[in-house]
């Protein structure tokens, strides 16, 4: 029938109603839905219009127009539901779960390369009866230099590139008053005077710690750990120190290490001594790792220079003692095959979990 308007209600129910039944999804749908029940679509404006009808015309036309919309949208209703009913049942084809499909297991943590070292080396030297002790890494500059006989304006000052807590002024002068002047350590070896200033010879002690300097590269960066080790007693000697530090070597790279030591100069230490292993990956023969001298140095050491037993309250006519300090990351780094340290201390989780 045609309305009053011009347009054929039931051609147009029809219509719709067919194109309702064949929309292939929600998407379509509802656009369809814009189109036929939206304000400007032709029903509504003939639902408009009929308010302008004569009124024994108005009842009748309205009747029928509404019937239509009705008809239209319980259509819509119907599609509605049937595209959601589709739509669970290939759910249950395309979500099915197999019961056979190997899970995804969970990733377990574990500790970085440096703390595996640095557990491994409290280990060997628990091993040998040494305590293990920590110090405060805010450090005055008397135990960290001053105490270990590097006084102020001594040359190997300069080899710490010392963070200052109060930093020099701007002409570059720093407080002369090594007493009360405070740094992040730039090593461990401060804790040697300290326990000695609690601790009555024999002593055997590591100290396991964060170290701080202003240095950046492959091979340095601004935080890193250090383990120092002092052993001091009446009677002790170079070669007990070369016992104890061949000992560690092989506990650490493998029963077949032999060790040299080499002079080196550290104010605190009197002979210097540099330790070199000899290379685990060629066995002395010669490669990259050792640069193909067979040899991998592995720390710094010596016999306590009597000044520093001196400042440790330790009498040095009766005392001697070695002390020792071993980077944790170059050992991690030859531990591990890692050249470029900042590598291993990534936060990136997926460089470090290489290791
Ligand atoms: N403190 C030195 C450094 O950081 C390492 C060191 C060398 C420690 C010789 C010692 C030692 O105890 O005897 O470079």
């Amino acid at each position: 029938m045609t309305g009053k308007t011009g347009l054929d209600l039931e051609q147009h129910q029809k219509e719709a109603l067919e194109r309702i039944a064949a929309a292939p999804d929600k998407g379509a749908l509802e656009q369809l839905r814009v189109q036929v029940l939206g304000r400007k679509s032709a029903l509504s404006q003939e639902l408009s219009r009929v308010g302008a009808l004569p009124p024994e015309e108005r009842r009748e036309a309205g009747k029928q127009a509404n019937a239509a919309k009705r008809a239209i949208e319980s259509a819509f209703a119907d599609r509605a539901r049937a595209l959601r009913d589709a739509g669970a049942g290939n759910l249950g084809v395309a979500e099915a779960i197999d019961l056979t499909f190997p899970g995804r297991p969970p990733r377990r943590g574990h500790p970085h390369p440096v703390s595996l070292v640095m557990r491994e080396l409290e280990e060997i030297f628990r091993g040998l009866g040494y305590d293990i002790a920590r110090g405060p890494e805010v450090e005055l500059d008397y135990y960290a230099f001053e105490a270990l006989n590097i006084p102020l304006g001594h040359p190997a000052r300069d080899a710490f590139d010392t963070f200052f807590v109060v930093p020099p002024d701007s002409d570059g002068t720093v407080d002369p008053d090594v007493e009360t002047r405070v740094l992040l350590r730039p090593h461990t070896s401060p804790m040697q005077v300290r326990y000695m200033e609690s601790h009555k010879p024999p002593i055997k002690v590591v100290i396991p710690g964060k170290t701080y300097r202003r240095d950046n590269d492959a091979t340095h960066v601004p935080v890193f750990h250090q383990l120092e080790g002092l052993l001091v007693d009446e009677g002790v000697t170079v070669a007990d120190l070369r016992g104890t530090l061949e000992y560690f070597a092989r506990a650490m790279f493998g029963d077949d290490r032999r060790i040299r030591l080499r002079p080196d100069h550290f104010p605190f230490t009197e002979p210097s001594l540099e330790v070199h292993v000899s290379c685990f990956q060629c066995d002395g023969k010669g490669c990259s790792l050792c640069r193909h001298s067979g040899w991998i140095e592995i720390l710094g050491s010596g016999m306590v220079h009597p000044n520093v037993l001196r400042f440790g309250g330790v009498d040095p006519e009766r005392y001697t003692g070695f002390a020792f300090g071993i980077g944790i990351e170059r050992i991690a780094m030859l531990k591990y095959g890692v050249d470029d340290l900042r590598s291993m201390l990534d936060p990136d989780l997926r460089l470090v979990r290489q290791f």
